[in-house]
């Protein structure tokens, strides 16, 4: 049995507002093992980014347990770089908030800038930067406190769809590279079936796991461009989403 990075046992969750309570999960058990990529799926509101959110520790859940092996990076669904810092120094919030060695961090990120193309950008704002390359900078800025599990909220949301195909192709290299286990969150079922391992499909809220996919290429280790032409693609994305309920939702 392989050993698993992040164990959620039974967890729920319920807001106390003002307003009153909203029940957001209801019930979410969920495994991701080392080196593995699992999306999660799910109606708009059902509950997909208060799990990261619990996953971080960000929210402490109603019940159910928590375990997670090692250390968590999160990447929002917006890039949040800040204008007014250049792109090496939006990278190195993370270092500098941790009160890490600057000089070794500094390097570190330097490395991986420029081992994924954007060397030349180092001292460059982030509006100087296309939408794809913002989006690289905001994962390495992730990367730069060295996680060993990343969560990503719709990371892709906020790019074209060409540009998302190439950016989705970059971060999986970049993850796959630098030994990431991964839990991305995505509306996408196409981009989910292409970039994942394993896929959770959630239930409308209150959030339950409706099913779960393994999901078999053909040819292994393609990226996930290449993945989309897999003949099994179409089956996976007719089952996932009959499953989702988003149906009668208009
Ligand atoms: N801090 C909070 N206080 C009160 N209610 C919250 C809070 N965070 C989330 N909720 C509620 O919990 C439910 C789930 O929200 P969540 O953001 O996890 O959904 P989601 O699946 O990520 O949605 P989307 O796909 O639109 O991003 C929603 O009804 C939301 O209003
Ligand atoms: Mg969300």
């Amino acid at each position: 049995m392989n050993k698993y990075k992040v164990s959620l046992q039974d967890i729920a969750m319920t807001f106390q507002t003002p307003e009153g309570e909203t029940e957001a999960i209801k019930s979410i058990s969920l495994d991701v093992y080392e080196g593995e990529f699992v999306s999660i799926v799910g109606p708009s509101g059902c509950g997909k980014s208060t799990i990261l959110n619990i996953l971080s520790g960000l929210l402490k859940p109603t019940r159910g347990s928590v375990k997670v092996q090692g250390k968590v990076g999160y990447m929002f669904q917006k890039d949040h770089l800040f204008e007014w810092r250049t792109i090496l120094r939006n990278c190195l919030i993370g270092p500098e908030i941790q009160k890490q060695d600057m000089k070794a961090a500094r390097e570190y990120v330097e490395k991986l800038l420029r081992k994924y193309g954007l060397g030349e950008f180092l001292h460059h704002y982030p509006h100087q930067l296309s939408g794809g390359m913002r989006q690289r900078a905001a994962l390495i800025r992730t990367l730069a406190v060295s996680p060993d599990i990343l969560l990503l909220d719709e990371p892709f949301s906020a790019l074209d769809y060409q540009t998302r195909l190439t950016v989705v192709d970059e971060v999986w290299n970049i993850l796959r590279q630098e030994n990431m286990t991964a839990i991305i969150v995505t509306h996408d079922i196409a981009e989910a079936i292409s970039l994942s391992d394993r896929i959770y499909v959630l239930s409308r809220r209150p959030a339950v796991v409706k099913n779960i996919y393994t999901i078999e290429r053909t040819v292994a280790g393609q990226t996930p461009l290449q993945n989309r032409k897999d003949e099994r693609f179409r089956i996976y994305f007719d089952q996932i989403w009959k499953e989702l309920d988003i149906h009668d939702e208009i």
